[in-house]
């Protein structure tokens, strides 16, 4: 331990060890002595790490950390740290109504305050489902205190008939099948099923993986943790390393304000490109960005990230699950790749106290099947387009995921390709596109594109993955799988769908989408980026004038605070007085 780690004061030592105030410092040490934590330890002057635990009976994805706990806390006993677990807010993906978006910034929120309100000097970050991660890393550049990311892996593959059933990718399939009337109500459910074999996330390359490789992206993990499966033994081993490693990063003063910075956004921009990762990426990435105090604009999507190639053969943009993705070395491997072609910012700092670089060197990828080279990709230009227009300022499209089949369809427009015109049929919302779908009225065909509002950040609110709408069952017999769909929420990062989404601003708050109806006529124009409604300005005018913003009704206080402070997709969905708030750590609460 060089001098100046051995005369440093940590902020915990305010609480245990103040002889300018004894009557406080008595009530901190005479508390946390009584779950027998000795007074030596305590005062020991050694850093207090704190553990933000979010698995839990009520998060079945991120349960695995309780078994890894012994693990992080033995690393960061063997660091030189004392570790404090604490809870967490759970977020539990598919267990949440209305949807867990809604929870990410309560969990941030409630995460900011612990970490601001208590002894903590540095903190382990336990992530996996979906909304986890991004909570947690916004928490983390809010308060500013060294932090590291823990995953808790992907479930093991799923099988079904000899077949990989990956998370959510085997549902919408599935969906098509019951609809279809192929199978029925208990092999749906079987199928589905068969795709969680084991304690972890989805297995898939849905939002979970997608969230955890941009952690790991960032910089905000050490190198290869993110991809590890829950039950395998080197993920008990990077518990383990990841404990010991964040008192290092205390000892060191390595906070998030050193390793977010717009190059590791850039990073992690580039490989949600190359891994085929969640249109759920861009809103998370945007939030931690704003909150780190980072410049990210929706744009950059674009800019930074379409033309990187597609490299990870992995559902739902390709085939294989999260144990092959780590057999073929995960996250550095395709970094690695990336590396080579010049397509990583090599300076960035991480968690290990090293560059991106220099954690990469080496790496490449271990199996070529499943994560392939620049020179030889899945598929080229990976990345997202941001479409704008009338409807909407901002929108995106994954390219991932558009088949051959659906190109020829929808974007061959005799003499121009990529654009496509077709008549709009709307739906108020998840449950008027149930009811309606199959109306024959609707007189739903193949040129057709189905548009869904009202579902945005304060319309739902939350913001809810339901654009990635199924054809009537009509067409889906014909087989027609997908027909574009265009909507201001999200879809599930393990959907295969083609969809524009992410629309802002969102309905219910004046966009564009708003003013559309059943019948107009829309072009979508890809290579120009963008989307228009071919309505007349007299009439788009007349609309906009008698257009009266819809009634909210709120069912919990959360809900109603959400909506009042939330802010667009484009901008991360954020509490928006929340990212007035840096650093919070410099100043230390009151006693
Ligand atoms: Fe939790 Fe997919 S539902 S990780
Ligand atoms: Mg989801």
């Amino acid at each position: 331990m060089s001098d100046t780690r051995a005369n440093k004061r940590f902020r915990s030592q305010e609480w245990f060890d103040n002889p300018n105030n004894p009557g406080m410092t008595a009530l901190y040490v005479e508390r946390y002595q009584n779950q027998a934590f000795t007074r030596d330890e305590i005062q020991s002057g050694r850093p207090i790490i704190g553990i933000a635990q979010t698995g839990s009976d009520l998060s079945p994805c991120n349960k695995i950390h309780v078994f890894l706990m012994d693990r992080i806390k033995a690393g960061i006993r063997d660091g030189g740290g004392i570790p404090m677990e604490f809870p967490v807010h759970p977020i539990q993906e598919t267990g949440k109504r209305p949807t867990a978006a809604l929870d990410r910034n309560l969990a941030y929120l409630s995460l900011v305050e612990v970490l601001h309100g208590y002894p903590i000097d540095g903190v382990v970050l336990t992530t996996g489902c979906d909304k986890t991660t991004p909570a947690m890393l916004m928490g983390a550049a809010t308060v500013d205190i060294p932090a590291i990311a823990l995953n808790g892996g992907p479930m093991l593959d799923g099988w079904w008939q000899g077949k990989r059933a990956g998370s959510g990718t085997i549902v919408w399939e599935s969906r098509r099948l019951l609809a279809e009337g192929r199978i029925d109500y208990d092999e749906f459910i079987n199928r589905v099923c068969a795709s969680a074999p084991s304690l972890g996330h989805c297995n898939t390359m849905g939002t979970a993986s997608t969230m955890n490789a941009m952690a790991e992206a960032l910089g905000m993990t050490l190198t290869g943790s993110s991809a590890i499966p829950a039950p395998f033994r080197e993920r008990m081993a990077m518990a383990y390393e990841t404990g010991k490693r964040i008192v290092g990063m205390v000892l060191d003063d390595l906070k998030p304000s050193d390793i977010l910075t717009r190059e590791s956004f850039e990073n992690a921009i580039v490989v949600n490109a190359a891994i085929g990762g969640s249109t759920n990426a861009p809103p998370h990435l945007q939030a931690i960005a704003r909150h780190a105090g980072v410049e990210l604009d929706v744009k950059d999507w674009e800019t930074v990230g379409f033309e990187v190639p597609l490299l990870v053969n992995m559902q739902p943009a390709g085939e294989y699950l999260g144990e092959s993705f780590f057999r073929a070395g995960g996250v550095p491997a395709v970094m690695g790749e990336l590396r080579k072609a010049g397509l990583i910012r090599e300076g960035a700092m991480t968690a290990s106290g090293r560059s991106m670089g220099e954690n990469l060197q080496g790496w490449a990828s271990l199996d070529a099947e499943v994560i392939r080279s620049v020179a030889q990709p899945m598929r080229p230009n990976a990345g997202f387009m941001v479409l704008s227009g009338n409807l909407f300022d901002s929108a995106l499209m994954k390219t991932s995921v558009i088949s051959e089949d659906f190109r020829a369809r929808f974007l061959s427009h005799p003499g121009a390709e990529g654009i496509h015109e077709a008549r709009a049929i709307v739906f108020e919302g998840p449950e008027d596109y149930h009811d309606r779908i199959n109306d024959p009225e609707l007189k739903i065909d193949e040129n057709c594109i189905l548009f869904i509002r009202n579902v945005g950040c304060v319309g739902y609110p939350g913001s809810a993955e339901v654009v990635n709408m199924q054809p009537p069952d009509a067409l889906l017999k014909a087989g027609i799988n997908h027909l574009p769909t265009v909507g201001d929420g999200r879809q599930s990062g393990t959907s295969e769908s083609p969809s524009i989404l992410n629309a802002s601003p969102e309905s219910v708050v004046g966009g564009g989408l708003a003013l559309l109806q059943t019948g107009d006529m829309v072009r979508l124009d890809l290579n120009a980026r963008r989307m228009d409604a071919l309505v007349e300005d007299a009439e788009w005018q007349r609309r906009r004038a008698a257009w009266r913003p819809p009634e909210l009704t709120h069912q919990t206080p959360w809900q109603e605070l959400y909506r009042r402070h939330v802010g667009q997709l484009a901008d991360g969905g954020c509490l928006e007085l929340a990212t007035a708030y840096q650093r919070v750590a410099r100043n230390l609460p009151r006693d």
